[in-house]
């Protein structure tokens, strides 16, 4: 099967599934661009228009990271665009981790079928997605190696749009990405995620409840 048939089995899957988190609640927002071009943007989540229209970035942020497309000398069809998760959660708010685990399959596939050498992330949750260690103030254009890839992060638009000194950040960042993608950039690896161990992990200062039959909870396991 070719890439683009490929794809296109991938999103009817996805279209079908009813066990995805907000199915029925919002349109699937699959992703779209040049697969053969080797290069994979990837944001957090559609918004109101991009639920509206079934496309990636077409709002604000949108025009945005299409500009920042063009000043680097690409074209926004030449890039592959899609999301973390793939439709667009209630008022926008921030995905939740139980819906960024429930659509990872899917992207993970969508990822080994447009195969490419670079994926720049737009924001902290494609960022911690592929490095869940890294924090977007320290580690944004930053070329890190991972399975194979480069991942390049870098802030989200929306971020940029919200005040000078991120567009600043934003532009500086996308301008590296020509060499990053042509090699010329070294990769180091990504942030190992670091623990505070002293700090406590219960946030309202209980302890985590032990079950009647004297058993670890379920979930809990880690914190024991
Ligand atoms: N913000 C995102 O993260 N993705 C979109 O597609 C639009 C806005």
């Amino acid at each position: 099967m070719d890439i683009a048939a490929s794809l296109r089995t991938l999103k009817d899957r996805m279209e079908a599934d009813a066990s995805l988190p907000l199915y029925g609640e919002a349109n699937l927002v699959f992703g779209e661009g040049s697969p053969s071009g080797g290069v994979m943007f990837i944001g957090e989540a559609p918004g109101a228009n991009e639920d509206r229209l079934k496309r990636p970035f077409v709002g604000r942020g949108g025009q945005l990271l299409d500009e920042a497309i063009r000043a680097i000398g690409w074209k926004r069809e030449e890039v592959y665009i899609t999301n973390i998760v793939k439709r667009r959660p209630p008022e926008n708010r921030d995905p939740l981790p139980a819906e960024i685990a429930a659509y990872r399959p899917y992207l993970a596939q969508q990822i080994a079928i447009v195969d490419p050498a670079l994926i720049v992330t737009l924001g902290r949750f494609a960022m911690n997605y592929f490095a869940p260690g890294a924090k977007m103030t320290r580690d944004h254009g930053s070329a890190f190696g991972i399975d194979g890839r480069i991942v390049f992060p870098v802030y989200h638009p929306a971020a940029a749009l919200r005040s000078t000194e991120m567009m600043k950040v934003f532009r500086a960042d996308f301008k590296k990405i020509p060499d990053v993608r042509a090699g010329r950039i070294a990769t180091v690896p990504p942030p190992a995620i670091t623990t505070k161990v002293t700090a406590n992990p219960f946030p309202d200062d209980t302890k985590p409840s032990v079950k009647k039959d004297g058993g670890i909870p379920s979930g809990q396991e880690g914190l024991w």
